[in-house]
């Protein structure tokens, strides 16, 4: 007896995987300028060294996020072969539709011991959670690099941006290292800051621009040569895709 599946074949998909908005490409393509800029500011990160904080700053679809996750994983690999780098902790979080308190406690829950119970979300306020915050970073120690996608989303932003850099200085924690990146659509971010946060900030900036066309040919030539089968995927359908996103806003997605 056929049923209605019974007949289908697949014809074109060799991964069909690779095409999907979480898949994470394990090779970075035509940003090797922003790779080197974000490397070269993390290098502190695997001689004990306090890390810089990172700023990203670039519209949809420029490869940030793929980027910073791609940066997240060369780096935990490379500590980890490393026997005087710190232990490395990278937490990442989107920030929209959050408040600080939602975003600290977050992170509290994820350095918390596994049997512990969560952070409430009620009766304690966005102080109590950072000073959880930093007592669970002490004990856990280490290097912990904290990914803020869509930072400029975060209500509250100057108090995160105050407080989390200052965290060592202040003496809030002495066994751990902290450093952030944040991720932003927005250039003009930094300006939206207080006056006291934007003094004292110390940040390194990447800013990634939008693709041309060539380098959307590239990028979609190797991710359909992973998702469809021999033949499937005409390099004149490529070049069509990457001439019409390149005159729009040079966007990969
Ligand atoms: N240089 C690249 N090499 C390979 N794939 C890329 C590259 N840049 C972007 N991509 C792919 O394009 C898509 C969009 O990239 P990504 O999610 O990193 O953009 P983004 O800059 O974080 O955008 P948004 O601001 O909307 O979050 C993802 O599927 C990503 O894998
Ligand atoms: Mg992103």
């Amino acid at each position: 007896m056929s049923g209605p599946f019974s007949d289908l074949t697949e014809t074109i998909f060799t991964d069909k995987s690779v095409l999907s908005e979480s898949y994470q490409p394990e090779e970075i393509l035509e940003r090797d300028e922003e790779i080197e800029a974000f490397s070269h500011a993390l290098q502190d990160v695997l001689f004990g060294r306090e890390p810089e904080n990172i700023f990203l700053y670039g519209k949809a679809g420029l490869g940030k996020t793929a980027v910073t996750t791609y940066m997240m994983e060369e780096l935990k690999a490379e500590v980890d072969v490393r026997e005087e780098a710190d232990d490395l902790h990278v937490h990442e979080i989107n920030c929209n539709g959050k408040t600080l308190f939602m975003v600290v406690r977050r992170l509290v829950n994820e350095l918390l011991p596994p049997d512990a119970s969560p952070f409430p979300k009620r009766g304690l306020g966005t102080g109590d959670a950072f000073d959880e915050l930093y007592s669970q970073l002490d004990r856990l120690g280490g290097t912990h690099l904290i990914v803020f996608d869509e930072i400029d989303h975060l209500d509250d932003v100057d108090t995160l941006l105050y407080e989390l850099p200052r965290a060592r200085s202040n003496g809030h924690i002495t066994d751990s290292l902290v450093g952030i990146i944040g991720i932003s659509n927005n250039y003009t971010f930094r300006q939206s800051l207080s006056a006291k946060v934007k003094d004292t900030l110390m940040e390194t900036e990447i800013s990634f621009s939008p693709y041309d066309a060539g380098e959307l040919r590239t990028i979609l030539r190797d991710r359909a040569d992973r998702a469809f089968v021999d033949g499937a995927c005409d390099d004149s359908a490529i070049a069509k895709a990457a001439a019409l996103s390149a005159q729009d806003m040079g966007n990969a997605r």
